[in-house]
């Protein structure tokens, strides 16, 4: 196999697996020849009752490959990415080349160093403000991603947002699709997706922003006075532009990460058709929302575990042509 023969791609992909993804579903697969690393949407772990169109598996192999880009960046090679690069084969997402010698740059470095650091944290963070300073830079971050990051801080837009949130997680509590499905990603044992019951955060005090992966046991917590909330957006809703925006999802949390920022996602909004477009109504001209999330300095969380390299990575078949 190619994984073996390339300890820069063993490295990559080691990188592309630590991407988040909802439920812990990894949706991905990586197909590999001399040079080459193929992203490929695996349809068999697309999340029927949250995810019907496959758009957060998207932006989950999006981040897989931005951690692939900046992982290579950082063994010293470059990297050329081709978006879907074969027509009649929509799962293909991207073709990332590895090219010759390259000196990674000062933010390649960190941004790469911070991917196995990075997870998701959905306890209550501390009431220390996030610095313009840091929230210019993970604005920065989304823009060079070809997306936009809009942090709720202007009147009234937070407390209408959080009104979403809690609009659609309310529809999907009633939803039994989701909650089954919410039960089978659930983990209790030691299996290497899905999310595991450690990981969930406790129940909101105030209960402003309610969290998905809710430990029953224990009293609920008080949260962050004045959360800072942001909704990643992409001026359209393409499939290829929905990898572009988990390239700029990851970008965001890595530069966060790099930061000593934490961060939690809350999907719900993005998931419930007619609530995402409130939500876009809401935000005004700022394109089509792809993620919300909650940044902030953070207790230390806990990390989830991935499925092991060999069993998400294959040679790619070249098909005989005519
Ligand atoms: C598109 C997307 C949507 C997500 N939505 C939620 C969410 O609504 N609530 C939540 O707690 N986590 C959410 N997550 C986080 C995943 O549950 C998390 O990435 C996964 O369990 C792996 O854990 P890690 O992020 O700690 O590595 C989402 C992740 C992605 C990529």
């Amino acid at each position: 196999m190619f994984l073996t023969r390339s300890p820069v791609v063993a490295e990559a992909l080691r990188a592309a697996v630590r991407a988040p993804s909802p439920h812990n579903s990894q949706p991905w697969i990586f197909e590999l020849a001399p040079d080459t690393i193929d992203v490929v949407l695996d349809e068999s772990r697309i999340l029927g009752a949250c995810d019907p169109e496959a758009r957060e598996a998207r932006l989950s192999c999006g981040a897989a490959l931005l951690n692939l880009r900046l992982a290579i960046a950082a063994a010293g090679r470059i990297s050329e990415v081709e978006l879907t690069p074969e027509r009649d084969r929509p799962a293909l997402l991207a073709r990332v080349t590895l090219g010759p010698h390259h000196r990674p740059t000062a933010s390649e470095r960190r941004l790469a160093a911070a991917i196995p650091r990075r997870y998701s944290n959905r306890r209550p963070f501390t009431n220390e403000p996030v610095p313009l300073r840091v929230r210019t830079a993970v604005r920065e971050a989304a823009r060079e991603e070809g997306a936009r990051l809009v942090l709720l801080d202007e009147a009234g837009l937070l407390e209408a947002t959080a009104g979403l949130i809690r609009r659609a997680d309310h529809v999907q509590a009633l939803d039994a699709a989701f909650q089954r499905e919410l039960r089978a990603w659930t983990r209790r044992g030691a299996e290497d997706d899905g999310v595991p019951v450690y990981a969930g955060g406790p129940r909101s005090a105030g209960g402003l922003l309610p969290g998905r992966y809710v430990k029953e046991d224990g009293a609920p917590r008080v949260f962050e006075q004045d959360p800072v909330v942001a909704v990643l957006t992409m001026p359209n809703d393409a499939p290829m532009s929905q990898v572009r925006a988990g390239c700029a999802m990851q970008r965001v949390l890595l530069t966060a990460t790099d930061a000593g920022l934490s961060a939690s996602f809350y999907s719900q909004p993005i998931e419930i058709t007619a609530v995402r477009a409130e939500l876009r109504d809401l935000l005004g001209d700022s394109g089509h929302p792809q993620t919300v999330f909650r940044l902030g300095y953070g207790s230390p969380g806990v990390k989830t575990p991935r499925r092991p390299i060999e069993a998400v990575a294959r040679d790619r078949i070249e098909e005989e042509r005519p």
